[in-house]
């Protein structure tokens, strides 16, 4: 479904993301959603309140089905935060309660 387009010179810089606790390299221009993407393939790495698997989906912010903890604070939209060197990012599996405010998918 999701391809990355060619690299370009920025696209070679990569960070060290920790995983549920395991550390990764990733392309220093890519959010958080795209570096688990390309990392884990087509994943999912939450649940629907549901119990249903999600995965990102619409990458821009919309959908919210990259609901994911990112430094601590559960339920960030990991499509539109770019990853940074040392970032910790913990799955959302079971799913945490969801933000006041904020859709459920
Ligand atoms: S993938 Fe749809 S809001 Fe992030």
């Amino acid at each position: 479904m999701f391809r990355r387009l060619p690299e370009t010179a920025s696209d070679s810089a990569e960070v060290t993301l920790w995983v549920d606790g395991e550390p990764q390299q990733v392309g220093a221009t890519l959010s958080v959603a795209a570096a688990l993407l390309q990392q884990r393939g087509w994943a999912e790495y939450r649940l629907h309140h549901d119990g249903t698997p999600r995965a990102p989906l619409c990458m821009m912010g919309v959908c919210h089905d990259c609901l994911i903890t990112i430094d601590g604070e559960p339920n960030r939209q990991g499509c539109l935060v770019i990853v940074k060197d040392g970032m910790r990012i913990e799955t959302q599996m079971p799913a945490a309660q969801p933000t006041p405010g904020a859709s459920t998918g």
